[in-house]
């Protein structure tokens, strides 16, 4: 298994108490596999990116649990040691929001090529070439690579943000919302650009979004999170096509088809604040099928069904 985390937490201080963002997480990806994370705004996917690149911001309350990268511990690595091992070529990430924070004042080959010179000490022609060549190979012509961010439109923006994570040639790479910012024709280029590099480039992908369509898109796997935590976790096939929980289940009927004969339905009530997460079950207090006296008093535990499927609900582990 190229990536292994288990039990991660990534806890925030805050004037109204601890956010628990990502609260005892655990997945695996294999080698040119992509796995979506899907969840809802607020459920705490960015803050597991943010874990899994060990960049917790300043006001971490608590930051635990265990990584295994390519046969590395990577929470036991000294930072140089992470730096060089990890961070270089092993996972890159794509912010989300990234194409906005591009340095508006150097241009874009340059930025590109960036990574390359401080951390490989590669020379400046050499990795100025690499970079050009990442470029175009996402679309970007050689001509227009010494070009300026704001002389970019938003779908092109992305791919440079996206050539900055590739250029170092990563096992993995990290998207965090490629898309969302997009309009709806840009968002499908970019997805067929990652289908691409995703057929073609022998590299594994952490997918994160909210649109489970887009999800399905390009996923091998699906991790469903919710509330700081992932209620299920399987090949992305029998996610979508039987899902167990009962929130991956509303989150599929929520997405809307072209199709008339069905009426996307909406899941009720909102997301839990994560400073107070509801007891037991956090989706108990939307969950149409919740077993009182159980569900928000005992927290189910992750049980594997259909083979390969972990899901937590008590609905599973009772049958
Ligand atoms: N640095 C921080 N300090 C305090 N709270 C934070 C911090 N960063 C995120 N949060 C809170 O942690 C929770 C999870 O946030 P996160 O950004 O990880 O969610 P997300 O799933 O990525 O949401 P979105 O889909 O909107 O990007 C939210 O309640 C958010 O307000
Ligand atoms: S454990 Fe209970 S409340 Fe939670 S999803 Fe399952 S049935 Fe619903
Ligand atoms: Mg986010």
């Amino acid at each position: 298994m190229l990536l292994r985390v288990e039990n991660l937490f990534l806890y925030y201080e805050s004037e109204r108490g601890i956010v628990r963002a990502v609260d005892g997480v655990g997945f695996e990806l294999g080698t040119k596999e992509t796995l979506s994370i899907v969840g809802e705004s607020g459920s705490g996917k960015s803050s597991l990116a943010l874990g899994l690149i060990r960049l917790p911001p300043k006001n971490t309350a608590k930051y635990a649990g265990e990584i295994f990268f390519d046969g590395l511990d990577v929470m036991k690595l000294s930072d140089e040691e992470f730096r060089k091992k990890v961070r270089l070529n092993g996972i890159a990430m794509v912010f989300q929001g990234a194409m906005n924070t591009l340095n508006p004042v150097i241009p874009i080959v340059k930025q590109v090529a960036e990574p390359l010179i401080q951390g490989f000490n590669i020379p400046k022609n050499e990795a100025h070439q690499k970079a050009v060549e990442t470029l175009s190979y996402l679309g970007i012509k050689p001509e227009m690579a010494s070009r300026y961010p704001h002389e970019f439109s938003g779908g092109m923006r992305q791919r440079v943000a996206i050539a900055m994570a590739l250029v170092t040639n990563p096992k993995i790479v990290i998207l965090d919302e490629p898309t969302s910012a997009l309009d709806i024709i840009t968002q499908a280029n970019i997805m067929n650009l990652l289908k691409k590099l995703k057929n073609e480039i022998g590299t594994s992908y952490i997918f994160i979004t909210h649109d489970l369509a887009l999800a399905s898109e390009l996923a091998d796997k699906v991790a469903i999170m919710y509330a700081g935590r992932i209620v299920e976790n399987g090949p992305a096939e029998k996610i979508f096509n039987s899902p167990k929980h009962p929130y991956t289940q509303l989150l599929i009927e929520s997405v809307p088809t072209l199709r008339a004969e069905r009426v996307p339905k909406f899941i009720p009530g909102a997301p839990p604040d994560l400073i107070n997460p509801p007891s037991g079950c956090r989706f108990h207090p939307r969950c149409p099928y919740m077993i009182k006296g159980k569900c928000e008093r005992e927290e189910p535990r992750i049980t594997t069904v259909d083979g390969d499927v972990r899901v937590s609900c008590w609905l599973r582990e009772e049958m």
